[in-house]
C-alpha cells in the first residue's frame, strides 16, 4: 500500500513507536541518511604490515624498514599493501612538563631530532617517500597491553608512574594532534587494555605500578561492562582524528577484541574493528577469529570493516611447511573483506609465502569495491561454504575444511543464487584453472584445505539483487537487540588461561543481530510455514538502511518468522524512501502467511526498512524480510 501524506504518517507512527516513552530520538524513525562510518580512507579494507605478530615489543626502526623495503621491492606495495604499522613497544615515556610523548630513540634513532626532542616525522617521511603509509599504536586507557601483559618487560615505558602513562586517557586531543598533525601518521590502532584490568586489587595497581581506572570493560561480562563510557571514549578519538585530518586521509582501527558490544557501534565510529581476542599461530585460534566475524556481514561496509585480526601467515601452523593452512587463512580473510595486515618478518619470507601474500586474484576478492562481506551459504562445524557477491555481479566462493581429515562435498548453483540449468564458469584462484558446471560442483578437500573460486553464471534474480547478496549496502542502524548477548557460535580453542578454570565461554556480544539468509539466531527463514532461502532476518523494533544505486523497485515477503514461536508480538513493516513512507504492511501476526510488500524507489537514494511492534520497550522477536530485493 502506498501512502502519500507524510504528515498523517508521522502522527500514526508517534502512536505506535515502541520507544515513544523513552527519552531521546526514536532510533526507528527514518532519517534518510546512511549512518555507517564513511570518513577516513577505508573505502576498501586496509592492507599492509604490522609489527606485532612478527616482533612483539622487540620492534625497532631497522626491522620495520626491512619489511617495508621487501613490500616495495617484491611488488606487494603495488598490489595494495601500503600501511606499515608500528604496534606496541615504541614509546619511552610521557614528558610530565608538557604531556608530550617521548619516543624510544635507542630503537628508533631517526626520531632523535636534537635539542632533547623526539619525532617520528623522519620515519613517516621516509615511509611516505617509499610510497607507503604509516601507522601507530596507542591505548584508550592510561597504559598499554604490553605494559600489563609483557612477560619480559622489554621496551616498556620508563620513569615514574605519571611518565609511564603513555595511553590516550585524558590526552586524546593532545596525542592525536601529535601523531597525525606533527608526526604525519596515517593510521592509528587504539587498544583497550588500560580500561580493562586496572581494578584497585589488580597486581598492577596494588603494587603501585599503575593507577586504577574503571575498569569500563569486563571481557567476560557484558553486564559488568560500561558500554556507553567505552563508546564515548572511542567517539572522542574519532572526533580528534577528524579534526587533525581535514584531508580525510586517516584510518581509525578499534582494538577492543569484540568486547563492550562493539559489534553494534564500531560501524558508526571507525574504519576497522577487532571482532575477537588476539589471533595466535594455531589452526584453532584462526578458526576462532574467523568465526567471530563470519556471521556479521551486515555489520561491514565500505568505510567500516570487521577485523578478525592480523594475518599470522609465516608462523606456526601457517608457516612455509603448512602452505595449505596458510592459503586457507589468506583466502578466508579475503572472503570476509578483512584488513590484510601481514604479521611476519618479510626479510625472511620464502617465495612460497610471498606468492600467497601476492596472489592478485585473492587480493581482488578482498578489495572488491562493492564491499560485500561473504555470506555463509552452508554452515557446519566441519565444512563451510562462503559466498561473496562481487561488484561485477559474479560470485566468489570459498569452501573450507575445518577438520584435520579429508572431506568431500559440493556447492550448488542455488547456494550461489545462480540458475541451476545454465552453465557456471569457475576460476580456481590459487591455480588459475577453469572449470564449468551445472547444478552442483563436487570437490574433495584435504585436511584444513580451503578452495576459493570466482563463479560466473546466470543470476537467479534477473534484473536485481537480493539484499542478502549485497550486505555492503545494508546497514542495521537499529537491529532490535536491546540487551546485548554473547554470540555462542564461535569456535572456542584454549585461550590465555590454558586448561585452568572451567573452559572458554562465549564472549563477544552479537547474538540476535541481523543476518543474511537466516534468522538472528541462525535458523532458516520462514513465514507462515513458507521457507525462504533468501532474505534478511532481524528482530522486530529495528531499522535497516539500504543504499539504492539506481534500482526502481523494492520488494519483499514479510512477516513474523516461524522461529518466533507463540511468544511473538505482532508487528508492522514499513518501507521508507529518503525519509518518506512508501509502503506498509498490515499488523502481522505469528503464523500468518507472508505479506507481499512492494515500493517504487525510483530516484530514491536511501531505502529504510522498519519493523515496529505495538508494545513499547520489549526486545522484538525474529521477523523476516523474505526475498527482500532491489529490482530494475
Ligand atoms: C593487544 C592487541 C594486539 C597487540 C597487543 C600489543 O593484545 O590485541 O593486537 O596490539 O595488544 O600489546
Amino acid at each position: 500500500m502506498s501512502v502519500r501524506f507524510a504528515c498523517c504518517i508521522a502522527a500514526l507512527l508517534a502512536t505506535v513507536s515502541p520507544l515513544a516513552a523513552q527519552a531521546g530520538p526514536d532510533p526507528l524513525a527514518p532519517t534518510g541518511r546512511w549512518s555507517a562510518y564513511t570518513r577516513g580512507a577505508a573505502a576498501r579494507p586496509p592492507m599492509g604490515w604490522n609489527s606485532w605478530n612478527a616482533f612483539g615489543s622487540g620492534i625497532d626502526e631497522r626491522k620495520l624498514l626491512a619489511s617495508a623495503q621487501v613490500i616495495v621491492d617484491t611488488g606487494l606495495a603495488a598490489k595494495g599493501y601500503r600501511y606499515i604499522d608500528l604496534d606496541d613497544g615504541w614509546w619511552l615515556r610521557r614528558r610530565t612538563a608538557d604531556g608530550r610523548i617521548v619516543i624510544r630513540t635507542a630503537n628508533f634513532p631517526s626520531a632523535d631530532i636534537g635539542g632533547g626532542e623526539t619525532s617520528f616525522r623522519p620515519l613517516t617521511d621516509r615511509l611516505h617517500a617509499m610510497g607507503l603509509k604509516a601507522g601507530i599504536y596507542s591505548d584508550i586507557g592510561r597504559n598499554s597491553c604490553a605494559q600489563m601483559y609483557s612477560s619480559d618487560g622489554l621496551n616498556q615505558p620508563e620513569g615514574n608512574l605519571a611518565e609511564r602513562e603513555v595511553g590516550l586517557y585524558d590526552n586524546i586531543d593532545r596525542d592525536i594532534g601529535l601523531y597525525f598533525r606533527d608526526w604525519g601518521f596515517d593510521l592509528i590502532k587504539v587498544d583497550a587494555c588500560g580500561i580493562r584490568g586496572l581494578t584497585p586489587d589488580s597486581p598492577w595497581v596494588s603494587s603501585g605500578k599503575m593507577r586504577a581506572l574503571g575498569p569500563f570493560i569486563d571481557s567476560e561480562s557484558l553486564g559488568r561492562t560500561d558500554i556507553s563510557t567505552v563508546r564515548s571514549l572511542y567517539g572522542q578519538v574519532r572526533q580528534a582524528l577528524e579534526k587533525y585530518n581535514p584531508d580525510n586521509d586517516f584510518i581509525y582501527s578499534l582494538c577492543l577484541w569484540g568486547s563492550a558490544d562493539v559489534r553494534s557501534w564500531a560501524k558508526d565510529t571507525g574504519n576497522i574493528s577487532r571482532t575477537s581476542d588476539d589471533i595466535a599461530p594455531t589452526w584453532g585460534r584462526m578458526l576462532h577469529s574467523l568465526d567471530s566475524a563470519a556471521r556479521r556481514p551486515l555489520y561491514a561496509h565500505p568505510g567500516s570493516w570487521n577485523d578478525p585480526d592480523m594475518l599470522y601467515i609465516g608462523t606456526g601452523d601457517f608457516d612455509a611447511d603448512h602452505l595449505t593452512e596458510a592459503r586457507a587463512h589468506f583466502a578466508l580473510w579475503a572472503m570476509l573483506s578483512a584488513p590484510l595486515m601481514i604479521g611476519y618478518d618479510l626479510s625472511k619470507a620464502p617465495p612460497a609465502l610471498l606468492d600467497i601474500f601476492g596472489n592478485s586474484r585473492v587480493i581482488a576478492v578482498d578489495q572488491d569495491p562493492a564491499g560485500n562481506q561473504a555470506v555463509l551459504a552452508f554452515d557446519t562445524d566441519d565444512l563451510q561454504i562462503f559466498v561473496k557477491t562481487l561488484a561485477n555481479g559474479d560470485k566468489a566462493v570459498a569452501v573450507v575444511n575445518r577438520t584435520g581429515g579429508p572431506i568431500s562435498g559440493g556447492f550448488t548453483a542455488d547456494q550461489l543464487k545462480l540458475l541451476k540449468d545454465a552453465d557456471i564458469a569457475l576460476t580456481d584462484l590459487w591455480t588459475g584453472e577453469q572449470h564449468s558446471f551445472r547444478g552442483e560442483y563436487k570437490f574433495k578437500l584435504a585436511a584444513h584445505q580451503t578452495l576459493i573460486f570466482t563463479a560466473h553464471g546466470t543470476r537467479r534474480l534477473a534484473g536485481g539483487f537480493y539484499l542478502s547478496e549485497t550486505p555492503g549496502i545494508v546497514n542495521p542502524a537499529a537491529d532490535g537487540v536491546l540487551v546485548p548477548e554473547e554470540e555462542p557460535l564461535v569456535y572456542r580453542p584454549i585461550f590465555w588461561a590454558g586448561t585452568h578454570g572451567s573452559g572458554e565461554h562465549p564472549r563477544y556480544g552479537g547474538w540476535g543481530g541481523a543476518q543474511p539468509d537466516q534468522t538472528p539466531y541462525g535458523l532458516n527463514l520462514g513465514i507462515g510455514r513458507q521457507r525462504f532461502d533468501t532474505g534478511i532476518g532481524i528482530l522486530a523494533n529495528s531499522r535497516l538502511e539500504v543504499r539504492n544505486q539506481g534500482h526502481a523497485r523494492f520488494s519483499a515477503q514479510v512477516g513474523i518468522d516461524d522461529s518466533a514461536r507463540m511468544l511473538s508480538a505482532p508487528a508492522t513493516f514499513y518501507v521508507y524512501g529518503d525519509g518518506k513512507l512508501l509502503a506498509r504492511s498490515p499488523l502481522m501476526r505469528f503464523g500468518q502467511a507472508p505479506f507481499a510488500l512492494s515500493a517504487d524507489v525510483r530516484g530514491v537514494k536511501l531505502v529504510e526498512l522498519v519493523v515496529r511492534t505495538p508494545t513499547p520497550g520489549i526486545q522484538g522477536r525474529p521477523v523476516t524480510w523474505g526475498e527482500a530485493a532491489l529490482l530494475d
